[in-house]
């Protein structure tokens, strides 16, 4: 099997080059390197089942090349991250529908399947919870730009499944919920690498808000067992499933395994969130995934526990 992994410097794309390399599979990675690593696929340069286009989404001509090379494309590259997004507002938008859009329309002409990064942010500001699969999308004005994540990602949605529809392109949606572990970076806003690296510099853990906001924590080796699977299930096709934990943490409690299991010295500080983003700034109070639905498919849940996530941060090097 010849895949192309799109971002698969960044964080989750090289943790699933390695789990695809090691199952016996060539794999091509494009990146821009905007937010991904060269040191996080350094280690596989040479294995012979292993190439890198240091490219971008947006090269037309490019993606209808690799993509014609190869059976399957994880598209994964996309502006990622709601400090990244707020701080590159039209590039975000570009990459994450243009370059969807390229994706979609090159593999249509070798009818290649696709597998999609969609992500919980669809769901919105949404009060019931769980979220389902076929649940409503619940969005704020406008005016507040950390919505338009969100909606870029229901857009490469929609495109994903009208190719599916008229097309009968074989694409799979997954929604991420706070994936993590090691190699995430946390300056583009993400908590828990952010949390790890100030817990092993005894610096101050800053918290958005209160901290009494939760969220479902899930171990980037499930998450790729997931991707793996349901990228082998015939069924899934056209078909959007949610990919998390669904163990609830709060803010607050985070911050406080990390320092203890650290063994840091550091403080919690709260701030509110205008101090880090707009005026207005809206924040989800809960985001659980219901994933009795890529159960029912493929037998997945997670197996890592928040403090086995936190261990695995802790152990390799952190990057803020
Ligand atoms: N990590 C999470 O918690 C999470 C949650 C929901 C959804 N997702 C989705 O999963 C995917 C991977 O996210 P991640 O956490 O690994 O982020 P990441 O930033 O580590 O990975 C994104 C990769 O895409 C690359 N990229 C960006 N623009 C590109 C372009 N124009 N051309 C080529 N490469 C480009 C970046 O350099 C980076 O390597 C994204 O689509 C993201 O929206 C992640």
């Amino acid at each position: 099997m010849k895949a192309l992994i799109t971002g698969g410097a960044g964080f989750i794309g090289s943790h699933l080059t390695e789990a695809l390399i090691d199952k016996g599979d060539y794999v091509c990675v494009i990146d821009d390197f905007s937010t991904g690593l060269n040191e996080n696929i350094l280690h596989l340069q040479d294995y012979h089942n292993f190439s890198l286009v240091n490219g971008s989404l947006l090269d037309k001509e490019l993606m209808d090349r690799i993509i014609d090379e190869c059976d399957i494309v994880y598209h994964l590259a996309a502006a990622v991250g709601v400090k990244y997004i707020m701080e590159n507002r039209i590039k975000s938008f570009k990459i994450n529908v243009q370059g969807t859009e390229n994706v979609l329309e090159a593999a249509s002409k070798g009818n290649k399947k696709v597998m999609i990064a969609s992500s919980s942010e669809v769901y919105g500001k949404n009060g019931k919870i769980p979220y389902k699969e076929d649940s409503d999308r619940v969005m704020g004005s406008t005016i507040y730009h950390r919505w338009s994540y969100s909606c870029t990602k229901a857009l490469d949605e929609f495109l994903s499944l009208a190719y599916h529809k008229e097309k009968e392109l074989p694409v799979i949606i997954m929604r991420f919920f706070n994936t993590v572990g090691p190699r995430q970076l946390g300056c583009y806003g993400m908590v828990l690498p952010r949390f790890v690296s100030f817990a092993l510099n005894n610096k101050p853990l800053t918290i958005y808000g209160d901290g009494n906001q939760t969220r479902c924590f899930t171990f980037v080796g499930d998450a790729i067992r997931a991707i793996i699977s349901l990228s082998q299930c015939e069924d899934a096709q056209g078909e959007i499933f949610n990919i998390g934990n669904n163990q609830e943490v709060s803010i607050n409690h985070l911050a406080n395994r990390i320092i203890e299991i650290s063994g840091s010295s550091s403080l919690v500080q709260h701030i509110p969130y205008e101090q880090v983003y707009e005026e207005g700034f809206e924040d989800m109070r809960r985001r659980v995934p219901d994933i009795s639905k890529i159960y029912e498919y493929i037998g997945w849940k997670p197996e890592y526990e928040l403090d086995d996530i936190i261990r695995s941060m802790i152990a390799s090097p952190v990057c803020v």
